[in-house]
């Protein structure tokens, strides 16, 4: 390829070195106060989310995976339940209610690579309690028509957002639509931090208090253990990252979805390639592109050519549905739209360090793949 470029899958320094100084002087100053715990920190961060996303309880966690779990155990979710939820996500998703010990049941995606409300009601049984949609890839779900099956048979929607921080349906954010939702803030997310991190969100009081108890060992207010909890708080220090990062974090959203029209405009006319919809595709959607995973029917040969070219691509959750990895339980689960799908899955480079120019580059390289 001429004029080879180096362009990596993500870019921790590069994304380090942008607000380099501004980080430093805040780790300074919450290592001179001592600042560590459930401290004011952690507070201006659950209030500054509230205020982005429009919920009104926010609760920082350890990670996304505890945030799942934590709002599932407030939810009262256990033996005997079965949680719905696609198994286009991460193995979190379906662990979260392993853990809780109920079951997880999967289902499969439709075009958009989101949950298939179809698939949904077709799963539902009287054992099912629980629709955990997959705010998958920084877009948000079709969550009217997931909200109607719930109504419907009577059960409670616990949103999976990890990935899709200020992703809105009609005009509300991911995570804001169920009993709870849950984000992770796991260093490549679109808010990251810099180790583990998670939040759960929700409107309703006693979720809120259930998981304030939960997070911290079963400890209200005043310190007097009043329930079963355990350690899943959010470091002080990573709430004070992510207050600076959350600065430029609408700003930053925008230029993902500029990225995504530069991929999209460059793109949409290689038959091959499926992408995912683009910014300005359905004005129902504002999807904040925390992944492009596009689907190519040569994906293994694309990927390696990108890498002669210098490109780095991932294929989420080594190319597998939750329900293909062996020794879950899943052995006699069928879903041949996922799977189909999970053969050609490839995501290009997506994050804000990356240049017009390096777009452009990628771009070129896959057009000039096509050509051979
Ligand atoms: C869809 C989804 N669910 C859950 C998680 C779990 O989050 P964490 O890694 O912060 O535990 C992730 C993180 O990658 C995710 O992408």
């Amino acid at each position: 390829m001429d004029g080879k470029r180096t362009i990596p899958f993500f870019n921790y320094p590069a994304l380090f070195k942008a607000q380099e100084k501004e980080i430093m002087d805040t780790l300074h100053d919450v290592l001179s106060r001592g600042a560590y715990i459930l401290q004011r920190d952690l507070e201006e961060f659950e209030e500054n989310i509230k205020a982005l996303i429009g919920v009104k309880h926010v609760l920082g966690v350890a990670d996304g995976t505890n945030a799942l779990i934590l709002a599932l155990r407030a939810a009262d979710i256990g033996p005997g339940n079965e949680v719905i939820m696609s198994s286009h996500t991460y193995i979190a998703t379906a662990a979260s209610a392993h853990f809780v010990g109920a079951t997880p049941v999967l289902v499969e995606c439709g075009a958009d690579h989101m949950i298939d409300p179809e698939s949904v009601e077709l799963a539902v049984t009287d054992k099912t309690r629980v629709i955990m949609p997959t705010q998958l890839n920084g877009r948000t779900c079709d969550m009217d028509a997931l909200q109607a099956i719930a109504d419907k048979y009577g059960l409670i929607i616990i949103e999976d957002a990890a990935q899709a921080l200020s992703s809105k349906f009609n005009g509300k954010c991911a995570g804001t639509f169920g009993l709870a939702g849950t984000f992770s803030l796991y260093p490549a997310k679109v808010l990251g931090c810099f180790g583990d991190g998670g939040a759960v969100v929700t409107n309703d009081d006693e979720i809120a208090e259930s998981v304030a108890l939960l997070r911290d060992h079963g400890r209200n207010k005043e310190g007097e253990v009043v329930t079963w909890g355990t350690n899943s708080r959010l470091d002080n220090i990573q709430a004070a990252i992510l207050n600076v990062k959350l600065k430029t974090f609408k700003k930053d959203m925008e230029r993902r979805r500029e990225i995504a029209s530069m991929y999209d405009q460059a793109l949409r006319e290689i038959n091959d390639l499926i992408l995912p919809p683009a910014p300005d595709a359905d004005e129902r959607y504002y999807d904040i592109y925390q992944n492009y995973e596009l689907e190519s029917g040569h994906r293994d040969e694309l990927k390696s050519f990108l890498a002669e070219c210098g490109v780095g691509t991932i294929i989420q959750w080594s190319g597998k549905a939750v329900h293909q990895f062996n020794g879950l339980g899943f052995d006699n689960v069928s879903l041949p739209i996922v799977e189909k799908m999970t053969s050609r899955f490839l995501m290009l480079p997506m994050h804000t360090a990356l240049t017009d120019e390096d777009a452009e580059y990628v771009c070129k390289c896959i057009i000039s793949f096509y050509r051979k």
